[in-house]
């Protein structure tokens, strides 16, 4: 008999994995110490202030940052692919009726969609030209992604989907089939740059579930739904909803050191939008997005947000000494454009898609079975005793 002394002992691993490194990529630099990130090698600031969410995807995908030929091309095959079939809006409709969730709405629509995708189960086996066909499959979910969100969040309204502009960037047609209006430019600017600035972070936990899932050789449709369900956690991307949910309960500036001050009065009380797993110093997205916030109040004459998001960081960083992560003032961005909390995350994951499918990509490439070990700390081996005898 094998007695637990006999079984060889695996070593714990930290709680959390935390500062493992469970494997390669060349997609995103994340440096914890110094607060940078830098995808395929470029700092992220330029590529959010000067580029385009087009040009990172295309950089995501290849490598390399596109020339204007590449990009329109790259443009013209996501345009052809953003139409969300008629059936899955009536798959959604009833769901959106019973209140389903936004982020769930979208992982069952993006899961559904496989069955609209005639090259997809090809993809499951080691065809020839497999990574070929699954550059267009990417294509296919990436280009749907917005849509899908906007259209199921007006499904939840009980207004109908709207179609893509072929004219217009996929922040541009975000925000159009999102309200019915075509953005003003500075808008669909500042938006845009937060895409970009979503789009990909080394081995964060949704990308993460995808690559797992994607080194079975599963396909991308099961990827992308599982990494959606796990970026929905409020952990991960459900922290930029809980953010604008805590300002609007925080209702006045003033009021907003007593909030923190209660929050972090309860046991394991956590303030959303705080705290990094990698960062040690400021998340250099915040950065960013702090300066587009404070740029949008002011452009809108409106402060609040920005105001009251201040008081709240400086708190924090007074009690706990955390800075904020790119879900704290991604929240004043998108309240300030007028957007509705529900749609917080969903936006995160139409960006982080980019990401992930540039991770599964990259997975496929050279692929090996993920699969760990656990480190047991169960009951030592014992006797079986029958149900009768229980
Ligand atoms: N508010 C208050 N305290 C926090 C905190 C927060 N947002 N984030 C971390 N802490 C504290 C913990 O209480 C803990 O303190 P203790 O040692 O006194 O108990 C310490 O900081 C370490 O936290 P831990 O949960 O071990 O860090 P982690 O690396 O496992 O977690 C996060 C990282 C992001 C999950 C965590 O910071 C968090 O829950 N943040 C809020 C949710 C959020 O904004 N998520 C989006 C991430 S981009």
């Amino acid at each position: 008999m094998t007695t637990q002394a006999q079984t060889p002992a695996s070593p714990a691993s930290p709680a959390g994995l935390e500062g493992v490194t469970a494997g390669n990529s060349s997609l995103s630099r994340v440096d914890g110490t110094a607060g940078h990130l830098y995808y395929c090698g470029y700092p992220i600031e330029p590529l959010a202030e000067a580029g385009t969410f087009e040009e990172c995807v295309y950089l995501l995908w290849n490598g390399e940052l596109p020339n204007a030929a590449q990009l329109a091309e790259m443009k013209a095959q996501l345009t052809a692919d953003e139409k969300v079939p008629t059936e899955i809006w009536d798959l959604l409709r009833p769901l959106a009726a019973r209140n389903m969730s936004l982020m769930d709405l979208l992982r069952t629509g993006v899961s559904a969609l496989a069955a609209f995708d005639d090259e997809v189960a090809t993809t499951r086996e080691d065809v020839d030209g497999r990574m070929e066909i699954e550059r267009r499959v990417a294509n296919r979910v990436m280009a749907k992604m917005g849509p899908l969100v906007t259209g199921a969040y007006r499904l939840q309204k009980g207004q109908e989907p709207l179609a893509t502009k072929a004219e217009l960037s996929m922040a541009g047609n975000f925000l159009y089939t999102l309200t019915g209006e075509v953005p003003g430019e500075y808008e669909e600017r500042i938006f845009d740059a937060a895409l970009t600035l979503h789009a990909d972070h080394g081995f964060n936990a949704s990308t993460f579930a995808a690559r797992v899932t994607s080194a079975t050789e599963s396909d991308i449709y099961c990827a992308i739904t599982a990494a959606i369900g796990c970026l929905a956690g409020r952990l991960h991307g459900g922290a930029n909803m809980r953010v604008m949910r805590m300002l609007e309960e925080i209702g006045e500036v003033e009021n907003a050191e007593a909030f923190v001050d209660a929050i972090l009065a309860k046991p394991k009380g956590r303030v959303m939008g705080f705290g990094h797993r990698v960062y040690k110093v400021e998340d250099p997205r915040a950065t960013v997005l702090r300066r587009m916030a404070d740029e949008l109040t002011k452009s809108s004459g409106n402060a609040k947000w920005f105001q009251m998001s201040r008081k709240v960081e400086d708190r924090v960083k007074e009690r706990k000494g955390l800075a904020p992560n790119v879900d704290f003032y991604s929240a004043s961005v998108y309240g300030s454009l007028g957007l509705d909390p529900e749609i917080f995350t969903p936006i995160f994951a139409v960006s982080r898609a980019s990401g992930w499918l540039a991770h599964v990509l990259e997975q496929h490439a050279d692929n090996r079975l993920i699969r760990p070990r656990a480190n047991y700390i169960g009951s030592p081996e014992r006797a079986h005793v029958p149900l009768a005898q229980r």
